[in-house]
């Protein structure tokens, strides 16, 4: 190894625990890696390929009317097809969250939390890696229900990332709720991917069977939206 290259191995080493992209860039350099780096790295691509990412699958709408629950079973079918996430499935109904009325806004929490029902929301949103936020439209935008459940948290959000799926009566496919979604996802920290799924017509987008008409589609999209999903979860991190 010449002496640049030496150098260059040695000020890219300490990055490498955070790019499997400059290893690349070292190797053809022509760079040999030194043993702890090629560890590190060996260690990076085994977590990423054993360790399945966890998604939480949030369901805003808290109304018993069905549609959410058909949507989401045919969401559920593509997500479990795949082996490199587990998802779990988080309904903002089945919190009972209280609206949102701490003097201390969650930014600054310091404490650990009172409320037990918004400690086990704490906890499931703080347990997953990333987020499938699933919405309908209400008066062109999202549910409140949604909002409070949004609001209510925020260091368990921060740095990762989400991705939405929008559902409506009309055809925009919940277009205006998830543009809404996006920039409170940006204020919440959140890293919201560019790719959104939207189901128009919810009223007639279902077979007798609950299988949406749309399924390939939406198959199609769900599975485009998990691999940014991966991408931006692998990605280094700087805060
Ligand atoms: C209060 C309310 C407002 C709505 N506003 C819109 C709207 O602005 N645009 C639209 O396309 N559909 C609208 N809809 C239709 C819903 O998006 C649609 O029925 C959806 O399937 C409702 O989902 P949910 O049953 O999970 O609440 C509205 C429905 C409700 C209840």
């Amino acid at each position: 190894m010449s002496p640049i290259q030496l150098r260059a191995s040695h000020m890219l080493r300490s990055l490498l625990k955070k790019s499997r992209v400059l290893s690349c860039l070292l190797v053809m350099m022509g760079c040999h890696l030194e043993p702890t780096a090629r560890a590190d790295e060996a260690s990076q691509e085994k977590s990423m390929k054993t360790e399945p990412m966890k998604i939480a699958l949030i369901v805003g709408s808290v109304r018993p009317t069905g549609t959410a629950d058909k949507i989401v079973n045919n969401l559920k079918r593509v997500l479990d097809a795949r082996t490199d996430i587990q998802t779990e499935l988080l309904f903002v109904r089945d919190y009972a969250l209280p609206f949102y009325t701490d003097i201390i806004p969650p930014a600054e929490r310091t404490e650990p939390i009172a409320d037990p029902v918004l400690k086990k929301w704490s906890d499931a949103v703080q347990r997953a890696d990333g987020y499938i936020i699933v919405s309908p439209e209400y008066n062109a935008g999202y549910p409140a229900s949604l909002k409070n459940a949004l609001d209510s948290l925020y260091k368990e959000w921060n740095y990762k990332p989400v991705a939405f799926v929008g559902y409506s009566g009309g055809p925009s496919g919940g277009t205006s709720s998830i543009a809404q979604l996006h920039q409170v996802a940006q204020a919440l920290k959140l890293i919201p991917i560019a790719v959104d799924v939207k189901i128009p017509q919810s009223w007639k987008a279902f077979t007798s069977t609950g299988d949406l008409g749309i399924f390939p589609t939406v198959q199609q999209e769900l599975n485009h939206v998990v691999d940014l999903l991966l991408v931006a979860h692998h990605a280094p991190q700087s805060r």
